[in-house]
């Protein structure tokens, strides 16, 4: 079973061919990061615009970097929920463009369950025995959440972000030490220039014994560290005034608060998968990591080291899947053709995550 995968769910334009569901053949991406940078952050409107420009040419390097054709594919897939609505739509029309034209069916597969799927791609050997119950923590741009995964398909949702995801914390700490678009590499590899001790950034608990998340606090304590406490402005509804700017920041210390910075974020994600592990009842037979940040070293490192002191192996994606990508899209598809379960010309897509 040879499938071919589109992902338009936010920023990244990506096709791939995975046979299987574990064999990936090709896994092309294009990215728009440099559309993106200027604004800070991604703008949707500029988003749909070159993912109509953009996914042809990609379905196109797919095949030909899989070496096959379109005939060669047996179904189509698409991620189709949750996602920005104006980017998810135009990998929805492609892929039942396609679907139509070539008789083929079509399968709308969940953004976030792929990303947990990331974790078993290129993996010949894995069963449901071994990897199942598992814990699976997405840690992206846009969720930072913790699940009970029963199967690829099957899983439950055990805490969240209460208000910015884990990406986007990383994408604001770089904005506020100047360091550019996206944040989440920059402040990784600076962090690891730097002295995580120096300052201490509140790491969030909340209540005893919860599994959610919640990063504002700490992108607030990094924006007072390097701006200073504000004082109000002197006109009427002004914005609130620094004393401080990043501008007057040494190298030495913007890799210092991007240590301080990754070590308070990490920690919490720590902390709640302990929790995590502690409520499951049983011992979860695998931890399965996915999402951009999980290419973050400290992340990977930390979570690898609390698999072993547990005896929980981990599986972390290979790099190239971490990111959004079109391969973990038709890796998962694999599970619904498998179970012949597919959908029709009718699939839409959905800003949340529900089908
Ligand atoms: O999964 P993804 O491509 O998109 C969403 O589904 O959101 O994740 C993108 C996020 C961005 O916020 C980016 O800054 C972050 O992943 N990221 C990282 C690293 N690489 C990417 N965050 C921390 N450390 C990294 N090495
Ligand atoms: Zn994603």
């Amino acid at each position: 079973m040879i499938i071919l995968g589109i992902e338009s769910s936010c920023d990244e334009t990506a096709a791939a061919v995975v046979e299987t569901g574990r064999t990936v053949r090709s896994n092309a991406i294009s990215s728009q990061i440099d559309l993106h940078a200027e604004y800070g952050g991604v703008v949707p409107e500029i988003a749909s615009r070159a993912h109509v420009e953009r996914i042809l040419p990609v379905i196109e390097t797919a095949l030909t970097d899989a070496n096959c054709s379109l005939t060669d594919i047996h179904a189509i897939a698409v991620g189709n929920r949750p996602g920005l609505i104006g980017s998810l739509l135009v990998g929805v029309a492609a892929a039942k463009s396609l679907a139509w034209s070539l008789a083929k069916p079509v399968i709308g597969v969940n953004h976030i369950e792929a990303h947990l799927y990331a974790a078993l791609l290129d993996d010949q050997d894995w069963t449901p025995e071994t990897v199942f119950p598992a814990l699976g923590l997405v840690v992206s741009g846009g969720h930072t959440a913790i699940y009970r995964v029963d199967s690829p398909l099957h899983m439950t949702r055990l805490g969240s972000t209460i208000d910015d995801a884990i990406g986007e914390a990383y994408d604001k700490a770089a904005s506020i030490l100047g360091l550019g678009y996206p944040g989440g590499p920059i402040v990784d590899q600076r962090a690891q220039r730097g002295d995580a001790s120096s300052h201490t950034l509140p790491i969030s608990r909340l209540k005893p014994g919860s599994l959610d998340f919640s990063y504002s606090g700490l992108k607030t304590a990094l924006l007072y560290t390097v701006r200073g406490i504000p004082t109000a402005s002197d006109e009427p509804g002004g914005k609130p005034v620094f004393g401080q700017k990043a501008e007057d920041l040494s190298e030495t210390e913007i890799d210092d608060l991007c240590a301080s910075f990754q070590k308070a974020a990490i920690d919490a994600v720590v902390l709640k998968m302990k929790r995590a592990i502690e409520a499951f009842g049983v011992t979860p037979r695998s931890i399965l990591v996915g999402g951009g940040v999980s290419a973050n070293s400290l992340l990977r490192s930390r979570i690898t080291a609390l698999g072993d002191e547990l005896s929980i192996p981990v599986r972390v994606p290979k790099m190239a899947y971490c990111l959004d990508n079109a391969a973990m899209i038709a890796g998962l598809a694999h599970e619904r053709a498998a179970a012949n379960s597919f959908d029709d010309l009718t699939l839409g897509a959905r800003p949340t995550g529900s089908r």
